[in-house]
């Protein structure tokens, strides 16, 4: 497969910061939707797990451009997301980190804005006050202790990098201590043997032992939701770089080896990865994740002297890249779209999953948040949020 060249990566990335400047107006005092409806996006109070992704992308506008148009609308969201924490509107669930850190932990780590790192801090607390002795995890959604909500899901990998900051930022090792034993509960129980993984695993609340793995927004139970495998990639490369600990970066491998085996020609994942030909939505949004997932990891094996290793998983990263490019990319001119990449899927109704469909075929938020980051990413120089 093509990789992405350089000049490819300086279109995309100024594409799709025309099309960002573009959004400014319609979103700076409202968040963009969880997805677009046919290519567009509604703008929608700030009470989504998805709105963090949104003040990411303008962020990441900002560090490319030195505009500080971009910096001024980013620190609107911020005094919206310390609104949020401090009446806790809609954050009785474990999305603190896609919530927090692409939004505050970023203004703080760029502008030194004190309100976003108590924002940020606050936000830590919330997810931890999530964490269940009995099974050793932060409880996903629901009604804490539930038996039908007893269960972790595989996206929270995402959500611990916000507890890695906030140890180092006070000191106290109690949020660093919480991300490491969901890690190490995570790792134990959502991995088959063939290196899929499950999307939800419940633990049992009376004795903390795991139960089953089962899926909400996957195709069945044991099939592997291309989102969950993408944040499996991303999440254990990011487990490594924050834990140094080798287990991680041993199981990154297979894992990232299932997603990739399992793409059909073009390179643009199905929805579930079970579908592998024929006329299945997919969700570019995956590939998006994994090419962070893939960069993040070739920086720790450049950092390791695995040169070879690096090369490997930068390449693949850029053949993603290059696919969604040719693929999903929205062109800056293209008025019937207010996204950065088509082809994503936030939940596919199955006769099997639990999932309310929404966004099939559309821009997912994180789609083109992620898109963003490894547009970012591939430039070099880029000090991560994550
Ligand atoms: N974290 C929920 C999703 O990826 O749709």
């Amino acid at each position: 497969m093509r990789e992405m060249t350089e000049v490819e990566r300086k279109v995309a990335l100024s594409n799709a910061i025309s099309i960002i400047r573009r959004n400014l107006p319609e979103y700076t005092y409202e968040c963009q939707d969880a997805n677009s409806i046919d290519g567009l996006y509604k703008p929608i109070n700030n009470i989504e797990w998805t709105t963090g992704f949104w003040p990411g992308e303008i962020w990441l506008a900002y560090l490319e451009t030195d505009d500080e148009l971009f910096a001024h609308v980013a620190g609107i969201f911020t005094e919206s997301f310390r609104d949020r924490i401090i009446r806790k509107v809609a954050v009785d669930h474990h999305d603190m980190g896609f919530l927090y850190t692409p939004s505050c932990v970023a203004a703080w780590k760029i502008k030194k804005d004190a309100h976003a790192r108590e924002a940020a801090l606050m936000a830590a607390d919330q997810l931890i006050s999530r964490f269940q002795e009995k099974g050793q995890f932060i409880q996903a959604w629901g009604t804490m202790g539930a038996r039908d909500n007893y269960r972790y899901i595989i996206d929270c990998l995402l959500n611990l990098p916000l507890l890695y900051w906030a140890s180092e930022e006070t000191g106290d090792a109690k949020y660093r201590d919480i991300a490491l034993r969901h890690t190490q509960t995570c790792c134990a129980n959502s991995f088959r043997s063939d290196w899929s993984c499950y999307h939800t695993f419940f633990m049992d609340p009376e004795t903390g032992e795991p139960v089953r793995g089962e899926t909400c927004q996957g195709y069945k139970a044991d099939s592997s939701w291309a989102r969950g495998q993408a944040w499996a990639v991303y999440g254990l490369a990011l487990a490594y770089r924050h834990t140094g600990n080798e287990k991680y970066l041993e199981m990154f491998e297979p894992v990232s080896k299932y997603f990739m085996d399992k793409l059909p020609e073009d390179m643009i994942p199905y929805w579930d990865l079970i579908f592998t030909s024929g006329e299945e939505p997919r969700d570019s949004s995956s590939a998006a994740i994994v090419a962070c997932g893939f960069l993040e990891a070739a920086d720790s094996y450049e950092k390791r002297g695995e040169y070879e290793k690096a090369r490997h998983y930068r390449s693949l990263a850029k053949q993603l890249m290059k696919a969604l490019w040719d693929k999903c990319a929205v062109n800056k001119d293209d008025a019937s779209c207010n996204g950065l990449l088509r082809h994503g899927t936030y939940s596919k109704k199955s006769p099997y999953n639990t999932c309310t469909p929404a966004g099939v075929d559309e821009c997912v938020s994180w789609g083109d948040y992620y898109w963003m980051e490894a547009l970012v990413r591939l430039g070099g120089g880029w000090k991560s949020w994550w």
